[in-house]
């Protein structure tokens, strides 16, 4: 029998971002599931600041040819600043993500139509027919956005559970006002991110690679006393 531990890190180990999905609608009644697990987080004093907003039908189509044409235009300001500027180790686990998604999907180095048609998926969902995305209010700030991440995770692990893959993609949030005005956000909600999210095209190129995690010494740090 496998202890709860085995089972929760099972979810974990098995989740990764998905990146292309099939055509295939996810029930609404598993929706709901999701969402209504993912609520069990905590948050600051329970403020639970995180609002979905479920995108599917002519609305995904709708706020994907928007997105795509804003991103073609190379146009876009996110609510939330996206990092100024990652030096070290991040920019190192930057670029190697990146790598092993253009070596899975056959793009060159050098190759920048290919890696941009590749970034481009991400305003077709990665092909999924339905995506949610996340809001927080402006007025909880750093906190609100920490309790909506947490969140996040929680939405993508009750969907592992469930099998269904997903993806969470800050680009969506790159063209937060396009979002805004297409899903009618309010104007003191900050737009954080979209999950898209459906059943894996799990042969697909996209989908055959895995990243890394660093070892515990670059994470876990015990000042001695
Ligand atoms: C908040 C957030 C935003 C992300 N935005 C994007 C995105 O816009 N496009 C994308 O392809 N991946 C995006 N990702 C996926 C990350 O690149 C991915 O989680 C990371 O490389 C680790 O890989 P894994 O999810 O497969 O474990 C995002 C992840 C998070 C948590």
């Amino acid at each position: 029998m496998s202890s709860d531990f085995e089972t929760l890190n099972k979810i974990l180990d098995g989740r990764y971002s998905c990146r292309a999905l099939h055509d295939k609608a996810v029930p609404i009644e598993d929706i709901h599931a999701i969402i209504q697990a993912a609520q069990k987080v905590p948050s600051w004093c329970n403020f639970q600041p995180w609002q979905v907003h479920l995108v599917r039908g002519d609305v995904r189509d709708t706020l994907s040819e928007k997105v795509m044409a804003a991103a073609m235009a190379d146009e876009g300001v996110p609510d939330v600043p996206f990092p100024e500027k990652a030096t070290g180790k991040h920019a190192e686990r930057r670029r190697t993500c990146g790598l092993q998604l253009y070596q899975a999907v056959g793009v060159e180095r050098g190759d920048r139509a290919g890696s941009r048609a590749q970034m481009l998926e991400n305003y077709r969902f990665f092909g999924a027919p339905q995506a949610v995305v996340i809001t927080t209010p402006k007025e909880l700030g750093a906190y609100g956005v920490l309790d909506c991440g947490a969140f996040v995770t929680a939405f993508m692990m009750a969907a592992e559970a469930k099998g269904i893959a997903t993806i969470a993609q800050a680009s969506i949030a790159e063209m937060s006002d396009i979002v805004r005005e297409t899903l009618g956000i309010p104007e003191d909600r900050d737009v954080l991110c979209a999950i898209s999210f459906g059943y894996a095209d799990a042969a697909h190129p996209a989908n055959q690679f895995r990243t890394e995690r660093a070892p515990l010494d670059e994470v876990l740090f015990v000042p001695e006393s």
